[in-house]
Order: C-alpha cells, then sequence, then structure tokens
C-alpha cells in the first residue's frame, strides 16, 4: 500500500500565525504537527510515502522530513497549486498511487490509542473498495457523518446533517483501492471548485464497496486545523508524554520499532539533536532496544 499525507491547503483559520509557514509544520507540544499523520502512515506498514503541498510549504516539509531514508521510508513531494480539494490528491498522485491500494490522510489529523496500529494494519489487509474511520463526535452536525450497519458496511454518507442519523464523524485518514484514482478524475468539482472527498465516498457507497471502522472511546482523534484544536493537541500530548514517559507519534522511534531502521542509527538521530528532550529520548529508546 503506498500513502499520501496532503499537507497543503490555506490554514485561513489559524491566520496569522499561517501566514508564512504551512499549520502541518506548527508544532503539536514537542515536534512538527506533520509527524503525526505521517505516524499513522508508518504504523500502517506503509513505506512509500507522497506529501503533497503548497509550492512554499513544499520547501520546508522536504527540509524537514528529506528523502525520508533516514526513517527507512521513501518519502518524494508534489505541489498542489491551489487548495482545489482533498480528492484532488489521487489526481496529484496518480503516478505514485500506480496499481496500488493507498491510504490518504489529512496533514493535520492527530490519531491515537490503544491498538490503534493492529485496527490500521488489518484494514489496509482487508480493504475492498473504501474504508473510512468513524469517530463518535458530540456535535456531529459539524461533520461528514457515516451511518453502519452491523457488519461494519456503510450503509449512508452525509455531509453536516441538520439531524444526524449517527455521530460517527468521518476522520481524515482513508483507504482506497487503486481505482480511486479514476474515480477521482471522473469528478466534478463542486460549487466552491473542489475535487471532494465525499463524493469519492459516495461512489463506493453506491457501489456496496465501503467500509467504516469505529474507532472507540478508547481513542483519540483530533485535527489542529484551528488554534484552540492545536492547543488541545498539544495538551492531550503532552500530558501522554509527561505521565507515561513515552513519545506520541515520534517518527524515529516507530521507525525502530517496526525494523525500518536499528538502533545504531535511532541513537545517531538523537544525538543530532541531542539538546533536546525529544533527542535524548531517542537515544534512550535506542539503548533499550539495542
Ligand atoms: P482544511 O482544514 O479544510 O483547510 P485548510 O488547511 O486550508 O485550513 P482553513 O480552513 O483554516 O483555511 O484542510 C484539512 C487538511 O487538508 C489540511 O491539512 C490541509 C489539507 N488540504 C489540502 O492540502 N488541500 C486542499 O485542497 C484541502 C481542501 C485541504
Amino acid at each position: 500500500m503506498k500513502g499520501i499525507v496532503l499537507a497543503g491547503g490555506r490554514g485561513t483559520r489559524m491566520y496569522p500565525s499561517t501566514l508564512t509557514t504551512s499549520k502541518q509544520l506548527l508544532a503539536v507540544y514537542d515536534k512538527p504537527m506533520i509527524y503525526h499523520p505521517l505516524s499513522v502512515l508508518m504504523l500502517a506498514g506503509i513505506r512509500e510515502i507522497l506529501v503533497i503541498s503548497t509550492p512554499e510549504s513544499i520547501v520546508a516539509l522536504r527540509a524537514l522530513l528529506k528523502d525520508g531514508a533516514h526513517l527507512g521510508l521513501d518519502i518524494t513531494y508534489a505541489v498542489q497549486d491551489e487548495p482545489r480539494g482533498i480528492a484532488e490528491s489521487f489526481v496529484i498522485g496518480a503516478d505514485h498511487i500506480g496499481d496500488s491500494p493507498v491510504a490518504l490522510i489529512l496533514g493535520d489529523n492527530v490519531f491515537h490509542g490503544a491498538g490503534f496500529p493492529k485496527i490500521l494494519r488489518t484494514a489496509r489487509d482487508e480493504l475492498d473498495g473504501c474504508t473510512l474511520f468513524g469517530y463518535p463526535v458530540s456535535d456531529p452536525e459539524r461533520y461528514g457523518i457515516g451511518e453502519t450497519d452491523a457488519q461494519g458496511n456503510l450503509v449512508s454518507l452525509e455531509e453536516k446533517p441538520l439531524k444526524p442519523r449517527s455521530d460517527n464523524a468521518i476522520t481524515g485518514l482513508y483507504f482506497y483501492e487503486s481505482d480511486v484514482v479514476e474515480i477521482a478524475r471522473d469528478l466534478t468539482p463542486s460549487e466552491r471548485g473542489e475535487l471532494e472527498i465525499t463524493d469519492v465516498n459516495q461512489v463506493y457507497l453506491k457501489n456496496g464497496r465501503a467500509r467504516l471502522i469505529r474507532l472507540g472511546r478508547g481513542h483519540t482523534w483530533l485535527d489542529a486545523g484551528t488554534h484552540e484544536s492545536l492547543l488541545d493537541a498539544s495538551q492531550y500530548v503532552h500530558v501522554i508524554e509527561k505521565r507515561q514517559g513515552v513519545r506520541v507519534a515520534c517518527v524515529e522511534e516507530i521507525a525502530l520499532r517496526m525494523g525500518y531502521i536499528d538502533a545504531d542509527h535511532c541513537y545517531e538521530l538523537g544525538t543530532r539533536m541531542r539538546n533536546s528532550e525529544y533527542g535524548q529520548y531517542l537515544m534512550q529508546v535506542a539503548q533499550t532496544i539495542a
């Protein structure tokens, strides 16, 4: 399976903080936001990852993540000139996807929870059409909402419904088979001129090829797209890290635990940042696992 992190957009809700920098480079407590979606793809066992962003932000993202080799990944980059919709990812990423299934994750989404890596890998292995991930929210009228039958098959999808049929918000993580490229190419842009991900999902729903995995109460899903939600995400990460002594979305540690890099290399990555607690943590994790 290939991966795409969509990390463009204007970030207008976070102006002026995002006037000159990408939202996805802002820190969620102790690390850049993009480490979160990147770590989700890594935990799903995905190593070939395309990062899509604006012409301005792609430079800084590339400087941060490079070609991914230091994490045992193969990271490439593509530009989205204008935020023409989430589903444009599949048109921009058509060559990257090729004949493979693909996981798309939005650059400002934070997932955390016990057993999440296993859920990801099972979803990847059992993919048949499209798999969405639902999360119970208290204000479903603000989200895309999915309703499922007892087998987890999606039976309805509604955008910001006035009278929601379920509280399952559709999160910014989507798994598709490679036919998503053709589906995205055939879409008509919406009134706001975007290729809408909901329209892609509606095609799979109509064909009976859409599943929704409901992430339960033991999971956390946040999108860090406003100042308040970024602060919430930072506080969440801070509390977990302080209390448990482990780091959330530490991509170097994930690379080590997934066997993408060895302990010596992880230690070396830590020494480059040894003045920070993050760097010291990497050195310590590498010594524990070595
Ligand atoms: P949004 O939060 O909907 O948009 P935004 O990031 O431009 O922010 P704002 O609403 O404050 O102006 O986007 C969700 C994620 O998807 C975010 O990580 C940016 C990304 N995105 C793109 O990269 N390209 C797009 O065309 C769209 C719609 C979103």
